[in-house]
């Protein structure tokens, strides 16, 4: 996952000689900085309603070692900031009636705040995914699956709704930079619900003029080389090539999608 900046829309010190043209924003600063402010916010919340304990849950069906990698990751950053996190698992064996009904559970317990069901699921029945992720109340949803979260984003009430954490955090990668996105010809290679069409639906909203590809998009390369910012999740590893950017473009990120 990263995105490109063309020389022309950066501020000065994020730009480096013509041999050197890239300026890799660091993700590790991005993500301290973010648990810095959550953890001001939660303590904030805390001396205002003193007994007040933000609640999170992270459902998984089975035991897949990446998702239990990721959910290690969630719990240990939800402490840091001061946010109870807990972690259910269900067996592989669990069927969409089980793991509908623990949601409808959760989504009733006064405790839980935000419930993320951890995907992909891991089981031997048949599941929807859609229909699973749709069954966490859209206040809870923290992650920004359900219609309610996904179509508020998509009509521009940014204020109201949860964001899909991906997208969220390339968009405050983006930030980092100190480039606003506003005005700016921004491509989102890849339409999924989880990344691409958040990320075009967050960029659009930050009044970006966006231009969405996918795998039936004719002549990539023309359409990459139209970018000012550019924001790939196609899950295909240097599936852009370096020759396709605009001249002078600063790359901020990097990572599995990129
Ligand atoms: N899912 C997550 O929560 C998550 C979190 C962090 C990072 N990531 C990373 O983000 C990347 C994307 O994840 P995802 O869940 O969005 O994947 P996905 O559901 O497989 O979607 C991939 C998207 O890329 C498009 N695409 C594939 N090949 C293409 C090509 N040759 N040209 C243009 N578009 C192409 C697909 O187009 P079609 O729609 O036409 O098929 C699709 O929209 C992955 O590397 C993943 O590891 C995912």
């Amino acid at each position: 996952m990263w995105s490109l900046f063309a020389r022309s829309i950066l501020p000065s010190h994020l730009v480096r000689t013509r041999r050197s043209i890239a300026t890799i924003v660091s993700g590790t600063r991005t993500s301290r900085l973010v648990r810095d402010r959550l953890k001001t916010e939660v303590d904030q919340m805390r001396t205002e309603v003193p007994r007040f304990r933000p609640g999170l849950l992270v459902l998984q069906v089975g035991h897949r070692d990446d998702s239990n990698l990721y959910i290690s990751t969630k719990l240990k950053a939800a402490a840091e900031i001061g946010i109870e996190a807990k972690h259910i698992r269900l067996p592989t064996t669990a069927t969409q009636d089980q793991v509908l009904k623990t949601i409808w559970t959760i989504n009733q317990d006064p405790s839980i705040h935000g419930l993320i069901v951890q995907l992909p699921l891991q089981t031997e029945n048949c599941i929807d995914t859609q229909l699973v992720t749709n069954a966490v109340c859209p206040e809870k949803d923290v992650d920004g699956l359900t219609c309610m979260n996904a179509g508020k984003l998509s009509r521009g009430d940014l204020d109201d709704c949860f964001i899909p954490c991906t997208p969220n955090g390339c968009m405050e990668l983006i930030r980092q930079t100190g480039v606003s996105v506003e005005g700016k010809h921004a491509v989102v290679i890849g339409r999924s619900k989880i990344v691409g069409a958040p990320m075009r639906d967050l960029l659009l909203w930050n009044h970006a003029t966006v231009t969405s590809c996918h795998s039936k998009t004719p002549d990539l390369a023309l359409q990459v080389s139209r970018a000012d910012v550019l924001v790939v999740g196609a899950g295909r590893a240097e599936m852009v090539r370096g020759e396709w950017l605009k001249e002078g473009a600063v790359r901020e990120g990097g990572g599995v999608g990129g």
